[in-house]
């Protein structure tokens, strides 16, 4: 597996045809493991990009605690078969001068765009140009950031950037927390409050099905957590799938989930 840090060198590096992309922030867990099998399993190349993206972390976010352990990622990378990671440096991605930000409007409005009003703007303008410099066939997203993956299918269509944009399903501990770099911010005490999410949005999906409100259905869950803050509980439709979501804070650390009402990935 070769490792490169500079644009440069990744462009040199890597082929230009059949190349799948897994774009990570690192603290690589079995969520980043699934993209990276969805992704070996149709792509002749497999590319991981380990970025840690400060634009799309407003002030006062976790962009200084955000889990980061760079060997233990490199081998998960090789262990999945990834054939390049791609290690940029801050500067590397945004040099000097830098100017240019892609903003997607309606996608990113609400929900986590509410809360964090600079983050999608961010997440847009690392995956474009990561899509530049990397030029993959296909590029792999989790379900569980279900608004980033509609707003990255968004970025693709609006500027018809060559790339088709695969989900894969959100992976769960057994507990039900869908797995995230966060977690590991969390104590036990906070991770013990957190699964709470989990099963306000099933108990939403649940409802669903029989006709009631999943949000009633979900908030309620959450409101028997009185330590867990909740920043939303809502429904949204992406791209033709319907979505329960909800964002709650465990202590400083912000989780988000999601289950589908409608649709399939
Ligand atoms: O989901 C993430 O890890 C990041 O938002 C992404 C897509 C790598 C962009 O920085």
């Amino acid at each position: 597996m070769k490792v490169v840090r500079t644009v440069d060198d990744a462009r040199a590096a890597i082929p230009s045809a059949g190349v799948g992309l897994v774009p990570t922030m690192g603290a690589l867990h079995a969520g980043h493991v699934a993209l990276l099998r969805a992704a070996r399993a149709e792509n002749e190349t497999l590319v991981a990009s380990i970025f840690v993206n400060p634009t799309q972390f407003g002030p006062g976010e976790d962009y200084g605690e955000y889990p980061r352990d760079e060997e233990r990622d490199l081998h998960v990378a090789e262990a999945e078969g990834v054939d390049l990671v791609f290690a940029p440096s801050v500067d590397g991605m945004y040099p000097d001068g830098f100017q240019t930000w892609v903003e997607v409007e309606q996608v990113a409005r609400g929900l986590e765009g509410a809360a964090r009003p600079e983050h999608f703007r961010g997440v847009a303008t690392a995956c474009l140009k990561l899509f530049n410099i990397v030029r993959p066939a296909r590029a792999y997203f989790g379900q569980k950031d279900a608004q980033q993956a509609a707003l990255v299918e968004q970025l693709v269509r609006d500027l018809n950037v060559p790339v088709e944009i695969r989900l894969v399903s959100t992976v769960r501990d057994e507990d039900g927390l869908a797995l995230s770099s966060r977690n590991a911010l969390l104590s036990s005490e906070e991770r013990a409050t957190a699964i709470a999410l989990p099963r306000a949005l099933s108990r939403g999906k649940l409802a669903f099905a029989s006709g009631e409100d999943p949000i009633a259905a979900a908030r309620a869950v959450l409101d028997a957590e009185p330590s867990l803050g909740v920043d939303y509980v809502e429904t949204a439709r992406f791209n033709g799938r319907v979505h329960l979501l909800a964002a709650v804070r465990a202590g400083r650390t912000r989780l988000i989930d999601n289950v589908l009402l409608e649709g399939s990935l």
